[in-house]
């Protein structure tokens, strides 16, 4: 096969990072992501294990050197582990550097050792809250003692983890030095999520609350001394370290548009759309694609390579090219986080 050109933007970003959601099925309803009944995708829908294991090998062949699994709740796909392991081939011939997944935790303890036999090495888990209750009010259907299994068995397994917490005022406000202890103790970095507007949730949820991430900052320098640090996940995330513990701690605003310049990712829904900005309702349809050429990927990246020729410059969530009201019209579960 001759050298593929790698994927740049018009803005002369390179897109070396992919995040892909391979299901809109979780087992969690989180009130800030979710209704409590939802109706999910029919099977034909969404791609299959096979073409979700094209457009992705696709999107390596092009460059991209990071793969992120998300969903919904990314464990609860049917024989998942089959896309895992073959996305483990591409860690083993150096074309992938990362292979990684956002999870809820509740089915880590199950898949822990298997996610780490196919090459994944660090997980982000959700987890807003350290009390049974809470977490059973935030998530509606979520056990704390399952995720907290997850978490051993995950770590137990080798897998490094991440805490991603969504600030909620009124919520887990009193838990900010709790969250920071444990994390602490079980060396595992934790990162602050700034509510986001989207689907379409009704105000009257109390828990669906916006906490400032400068205000959670503000109370961290209370009690510790925050060192900035320069590096970059090329997303929203900025990261500071405690001094007096060494930790790390991220900060997610995704609101702002601050480092929409270095983005350097786009996002496969679990039914082939590809969309080139979370912030933006541009989208491309890869699917088509991969169904019209079942033995052929030349129009598959070509789709690909038309869609981040076409990837906007910014987000732009209380402009234009969106609903009236400010919100995205699409959940959290549909584009992966
Ligand atoms: N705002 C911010 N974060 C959200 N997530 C889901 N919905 C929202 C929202 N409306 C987060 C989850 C998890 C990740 C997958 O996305 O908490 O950390
Ligand atoms: Fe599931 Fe994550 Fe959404 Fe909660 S935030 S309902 S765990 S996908």
């Amino acid at each position: 096969m001759t050298e593929a050109t790698p994927l740049i933007d018009p803005f002369k970003r390179a897109v070396t990072y992919l995040r892909v959601s391979v299901t809109d099925r979780c087992d969690f309803r989180c009130v800030y992501c979710m209704a409590e009944n939802m109706t999910f995708l029919p099977k034909r829908e969404l791609l299959t294990l096979e073409e979700l294991d094209r457009v992705c090998s696709s999107f390596i062949r092009l460059g991209v050197r990071k793969l992120r699994i998300t969903g919904g709740e990314p464990l609860v796909r049917r024989d998942i582990m089959t896309f895992f392991n073959a996305m483990g081939r591409h860690l083993e011939t150096g074309a992938l550097d990362e292979l990684t997944v956002t999870s809820n935790g509740s089915q880590l303890e199950k898949f822990a050792g298997d996610l780490y036999a196919a090459g994944v090495r660090r997980v982000n888990i959700s987890l807003d809250t350290l009390d049974a209750e809470k977490f059973a009010r935030v998530t509606r259907w979520g056990r704390l003692d399952q995720v907290m299994r997850g978490i051993d068995a995950a770590q137990a397994a080798g897998l490094r983890v991440k805490i991603n917490t969504v600030a909620l005022k009124g919520f887990n406000e009193p838990e900010l030095f709790d969250l920071v202890d444990w994390c602490r103790a079980r060396d595992m970095d934790l990162t602050f999520i700034e509510v986001m507007p989207m689907g379409d949730l009704g105000n009257e949820n109390r828990l669906d609350q916006y906490w400032s991430l400068t205000d959670v900052r503000t109370r961290l320098a209370d009690r510790f001394t925050l060192l900035d640090l320069t590096e970059r996940s090329g997303g929203p995330a900025r990261y500071v370290r405690l001094e007096e513990t060494g930790q790390k701690i991220g900060f997610i605003t995704p609101m702002s548009h601050n480092f929409c310049e270095s983005c350097n990712r786009v996002r496969l829904t679990c039914t082939g759309e590809l969309f080139m900005c979370l912030g933006q309702e541009d989208r491309a349809d890869l699917r088509a694609p991969l169904r019209a050429h079942p033995g052929d990927d030349a129009p598959l990246e070509a789709a690909i390579r038309a869609a981040i020729a076409g990837k906007p410059k910014g987000h732009d969530f209380d402009y234009s090219r969106q609903r009236a009201d400010g919100q995205m019209t699409r959940h959290m579960s549909h584009t992966g986080g």
